[in-house]
């Protein structure tokens, strides 16, 4: 999409957000739910998917492998009914998507090639290339090709930087290998995987920092209903603490302890957070979320390990951090270098025409606050996490903020901004 020709929002000051706010489904059990169901042996049933372009993609390659899926009803072909696609599958923006599809495809008698759009493209997938290898599968990159050589063998595998997506390869990979596969990572990154394939039956072992799959014949169907996802939610949780008079109520949000991180951190900040637990679907904690504005801010710093358990949330954090009072740090966050765009550029830039003091380091930001914010036209770099960090920056500016390349927020959070004008 040219520049020129891009989508604009235009966003507003907000002055105060109110009322429950909807929230697309989890997108990252979204993905796993449709790719598990897709080998289980039977019919999964499965509510409440995220819509976003994202999961679509993986329902197009889940259903170009040969699986009908129809309305969250995903009918299983078994651990070996995968059907070779008649062409490279279309992962479009999804990182998610073609990694987590990479492992589940190393072990499948035929080879498969998996492609996305300009983003998805230059982003690494060595990573998965390379423990995958190690497995006795064929695997190369780019283009990513995976399979044709399915006698895979378990291994130990240490992943070099903190990554789920990577640690879910091996992991599906080694539901075809012969042994044991485990994954020691250097933090302990989402586990929403190994939550999904112990409600499907498999054989798995998970504690922080370490999982393992043996190889399994059988997945059991799933019966899920799929949480609200707490990084869309995030959004909402800067900019209700930020906009004075608001108060915002979510219900049925995954609060899987591994994704919270970022909730904890707002908290000692100041924000006005509460959470009530609702029980549990699918393995996974659910619970009601309610945010009001905040009162006494502090900074926040984020160093060492602590960046990997709320990678997703960061730009949206640089947003709250322009208004906390004293220095914030960030760092320990290298791999935003590697996402849908570099959001460490993306965000320092947009943010200092906005009038923030933000500088851009090697693996994060150092943000001086508070500093009131002013309109400009800002860009999305495609990437749909810095559209919606960049319309919370919006909200607590003077004047109009126009965000181009708004319709990215599709891939992960379609209505964004229709959730926007009815709140606010
Ligand atoms: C995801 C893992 C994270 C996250 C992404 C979804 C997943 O990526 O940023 O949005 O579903 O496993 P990495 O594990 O590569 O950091």
């Amino acid at each position: 999409m040219g520049q020129e020709r891009a989508v604009i929002a235009t966003v507003r000051r907000a002055r105060g957000l109110e009322g429950e706010v909807r929230l697309p489904g989890d997108k990252s059990i979204s993905h796993r739910a449709l790719m598990l169901g897709a080998i289980a042996g039977g019919t999964s049933h499965v509510r409440g998917l995220s819509t976003g372009a994202d999961v679509a993609s993986t329902a197009g390659c889940v259903r170009a492998l040969g699986v009908e899926i129809d309305d969250g009803h995903v009918k299983g072909v078994g651990m070996s009914g995968l059907k070779a696609a008649a062409g490279p599958l279309d992962c479009g923006n999804s990182g998610t998507t073609m990694r987590l599809l990479a492992g589940l495809l190393a072990g499948q008698a035929f080879e498969s090639e998996l492609g996305g759009d300009q983003s998805l493209s230059r982003r690494p997938m060595d990573r998965v290339v390379e423990p995958l290898t190690l497995m006795g599968a064929r695997a190369s990159w780019p283009p990513l090709r995976v399979g044709g050589s399915p006698d895979l063998h378990g291994i130990e595998y240490m992943t070099p930087m903190p990554s789920a997506q990577v640690k879910s390869a091996v992991l599906l990979a080694g539901l075809y290998a012969d042994g044991t596969t485990e994954v020691i990572e250097p933090v302990a990154t989402r586990d929403h995987t190994e939550r999904m394939l112990h409600a499907m039956g498999a054989e798995v072992h998970a504690s922080p920092g370490r999982s393992a799959v043996a190889r399994v014949d059988r997945l059991e169907p799933l019966d899920l209903d799929v949480p609200g996802d707490l990084s869309a939610a995030s959004f909402w949780l800067v900019a209700a603490g930020l906009v004075p008079g608001s108060r915002l109520r979510m219900t049925g949000v995954g609060l899987n302890p591994t994704r919270t991180a970022f909730l904890e951190l707002l908290r000692r900040a100041g924000f006005a957070i509460s959470v009530s637990a609702e029980g549990e679907t699918g393995g996974e904690p659910v619970g009601t979320v309610e945010v009001g504005a905040a009162t006494e801010l502090r900074p926040v710093t984020v160093e060492g390990d602590a960046a990997a358990a709320m990678i997703d949330e960061l730009p949206v954090l640089a947003v709250a951090a322009t208004q906390l009072p004293g220095t914030s740090r960030i760092s320990g966050a290298r791999e935003l270098r590697v996402k849908e765009s570099d959001r460490i550029t993306a965000m320092a830039e947009s943010l200092s025409a906005m009038g923030a003091d933000i500088a851009a380091t090697d693996d994060g930001w150092v943000i001086r606050g508070p500093r009131p914010l002013e309109g400009a036209r800002v860009d999305s770099h495609a990437d749909h996490r810095i559209a919606m960090a960049m319309a919370v920056a919006g909200m607590i500016a003077d004047g109009d903020t126009d965000v181009a390349g708004a319709d990215c927020v599709e891939i992960s959070y379609p209505g964004f901004f229709d959730q926007l004008a009815a709140l606010a």
